[in-house]
């Protein structure tokens, strides 16, 4: 499908990535969340305010050094929080461009809904109505895995539990942009790459927390998982 060669699987959590996958860049989105929250009506004060503050991101300047965006915009209760984060190896224009994909999107795929979020492979979107910016956030995971087994899982889950170990610190530690990526050998013809990220506004320890619940889900629904997506 969109990842011919193998090893694709990826997962989520709020704050920070963790991507497995052939380097091939794919458009659609992996993963919508619409919360149940809370709902805002056409034309209302959220509503403005909502759409002034995700028109902004695409063009934005924050986005410069750091492939991050996060703000806020309003006075309470009609203040509308966002954060914006691209995949720490994507060019600046990349990063506009998959954020304004998700700009256009979002609202459609969760119309009038006061907190969502969208995930690419490139980059993310969230808004809220509370304030998200600065939070680590466990709460809500997505996890994706191949189907079929690897043909020798034990060596498969070594490389990959090695390479997800190696990158913890460097993601965590990373300053305006918390990500670090590496490549293993797995077999003599194929690699696994992998990528960990988080946004820079939480706190060194909070990534690494973070990216441990990741590998924990990592080892337990992509167990053994190698092959075509
Ligand atoms: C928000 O609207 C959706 C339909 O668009 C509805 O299903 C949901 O119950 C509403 N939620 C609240 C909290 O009103
Ligand atoms: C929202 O405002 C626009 C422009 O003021 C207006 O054309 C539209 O009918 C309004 N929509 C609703 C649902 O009130
Ligand atoms: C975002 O996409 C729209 C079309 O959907 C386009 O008109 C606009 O120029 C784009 N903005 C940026 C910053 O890429
Ligand atoms: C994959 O391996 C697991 C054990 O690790 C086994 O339970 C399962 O049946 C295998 N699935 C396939 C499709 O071979
Ligand atoms: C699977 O890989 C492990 C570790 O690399 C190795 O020790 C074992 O012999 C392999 N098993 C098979 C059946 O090839
Ligand atoms: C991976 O394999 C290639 C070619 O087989 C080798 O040159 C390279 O050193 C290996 N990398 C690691 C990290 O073992
Ligand atoms: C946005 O994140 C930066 C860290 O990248 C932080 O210094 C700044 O305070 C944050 N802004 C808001 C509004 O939270």
């Amino acid at each position: 499908m969109e990842y011919p060669r193998l090893s694709f699987w990826f997962l989520f959590i709020l704050n920070f990535l963790v991507i497995l996958t052939t380097p091939q860049p794919a458009p659609r989105a992996r993963y919508n969340r619409c919360s149940t929250s809370g709902n805002y009506t056409t034309n209302s004060t959220y509503s403005r305010n909502l759409n002034a503050l995700l028109s902004s991101i695409p063009a934005s300047s924050d986005l410069n050094s750091d492939g991050f965006f996060n703000a806020s915009i309003g006075q309470n209760p009609d203040q509308v929080y966002a954060i914006g984060l691209c995949r720490g190896d994507l060019a600046v224009g990349s990063c506009r461009s998959c954020l304004n994909n998700s700009v256009q999107a979002i609202t459609q795929a969760c119309p009038n809904q006061k907190e969502a979020s969208r995930w690419y492979d490139e980059c993310m979107l969230r808004f809220s109505n509370r304030n998200i910016l600065s939070t680590m956030e466990l709460g809500f995971p997505f996890t994706a895995w191949n189907n079929a087994n690897a043909t020798n899982q034990t060596q498969f889950n070594d490389v990959v539990g090695n390479l997800l170990s190696g990158l913890r610190d460097p993601a965590a530690a990373g300053g305006v942009r918390k990500y670090a990526a590496d490549v293993a050998n797995y077999t003599s013809l194929l690699k696994i790459y992998a990528v960990e990220q988080c946004t820079p506004d939480i706190s060194v320890m909070d990534c690494g927390r973070c990216l441990d619940a990741v590998m924990t889900d990592v080892s337990t629904y992509c167990n053994g998982k190698d092959k075509n997506y």
